[in-house]
C-alpha cells in the first residue's frame, strides 16, 4: 500500500481556508457523487483537448508528453466515474441531478482551454496553471474526506498524476519560452482569474437580478393593483352611448 502524497502535494492558503467548506459539501453523499461525476466529465474532455493539442504541436517531446497527459485524464475520469458508480450501487440516490446547483467548479477548469488557438508557450503556462490550481484543489478534497477512505484514495491516486502534469508543464514552458515563461504563468493566471470573475459575476447578477424582481412583485406592483382596482369599480359595465362629436362617419381614418 503506497503512502498519502499529502506531504508533498501543495494546498494554495485559500483552499485551505476554504477547507470547512469543502468538507460540508463533500459530507453528504448524494452531493459527493454529483461532484464526481462532474469531475469525471471535466478529466475526460480535458483528455480531449489534450490529444487536440498532441496534434496540432509540431515539437516531438511536448507531442509525447500531451499523450501520456491525454491518457492520465482520460483514466482519472473514468476513476472518478467508476467511484461515483460504485457510490450509485452501494446506496442508491435520492435525487442527484437536483444537487447539481450546490457543487462548486471543478478543480481543472481546463474547460477554459481553447487549444486551437494556443501556441506552444500559451499552452504550457495554461496547462501548468490549470494543474497546479487542481493539484491544490484536490489536495484539500483528499484531506476532508478522510469519513470516506475509498474516494479519498482516488484524488491519492490522481493527486499523483496531477503533480506529474504541475511539474512536466512548468519543466517544458522554460525550454520553449527560457526568457518570457513568468510573463507567460501570469498571463495565464490573470486569464484564469478574469474567467472565474465573469463566471461569478454572472451567477451573482441572476441572483441579484430574481431579488430585485421579487422586491418589486411585492413593493412596486400592489398600490399599481389597489388603483387598477379602484378605478375598475367605478367604471360602469355594458355597452356605453358614444359622444356625438367622436360618433362621425367611418369613412375617414380622422
Ligand atoms: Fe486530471
Ligand atoms: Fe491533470
Amino acid at each position: 500500500m503506497h503512502s498519502p502524497v499529502s506531504r508533498h502535494a501543495p494546498a494554495a492558503r485559500l483552499d485551505r481556508m476554504l477547507s470547512p467548506i469543502h468538507r460540508w459539501i463533500w459530507r453528504d453523499h448524494d452531493r459527493r457523487v454529483q461532484k464526481l461525476l462532474r469531475f469525471g466529465e471535466t478529466e475526460t474532455d480535458g483528455g480531449r483537448d489534450l490529444l487536440r493539442a498532441a496534434e496540432l504541436t509540431s515539437d516531438p517531446l511536448l507531442r509525447r508528453l500531451y499523450l501520456v497527459h491525454a491518457t492520465d485524464e482520460q483514466r482519472h475520469g473514468m476513476l472518478f466515474r467508476r467511484r461515483a458508480a460504485s457510490m450509485l450501487s452501494a446506496r442508491p440516490r435520492r435525487d442527484v441531478m437536483s444537487t447539481a446547483d450546490l457543487s462548486t467548479p471543478s478543480g481543472h477548469g481546463l474547460d477554459d482551454l481553447e487549444v486551437d488557438r494556443e501556441t506552444d508557450g500559451t499552452m504550457l503556462a495554461f496547462l501548468h496553471v490549470a494543474e497546479k490550481s487542481a493539484a491544490s484543489r484536490f489536495t484539500v478534497y483528499r484531506d476532508v474526506l478522510r469519513s470516506d477512505p475509498d474516494t479519498q484514495r482516488v484524488f491519492d491516486d490522481i493527486l499523483r498524476d496531477e503533480m506529474f502534469h504541475m511539474n512536466y508543464t512548468l519543466t517544458q514552458l522554460v525550454r520553449v519560452a527560457p526568457e518570457r515563461h513568468r510573463r507567460r504563468i501570469w498571463k495565464a493566471r490573470l486569464t484564469r482569474m478574469w474567467k472565474a470573475y465573469l463566471r461569478l459575476a454572472s451567477a451573482l447578477a441572476g441572483v441579484i437580478g430574481g431579488v430585485l424582481l421579487t422586491i418589486y412583485y411585492f413593493v412596486v406592483l400592489p398600490p399599481f393593483a389597489l388603483l387598477a382596482k379602484r378605478a375598475a369599480k367605478n367604471e360602469n359595465g355594458g355597452w356605453m352611448p358614444v359622444a356625438p362629436e367622436r360618433n362621425k362617419s367611418l369613412r375617414r381614418q380622422y
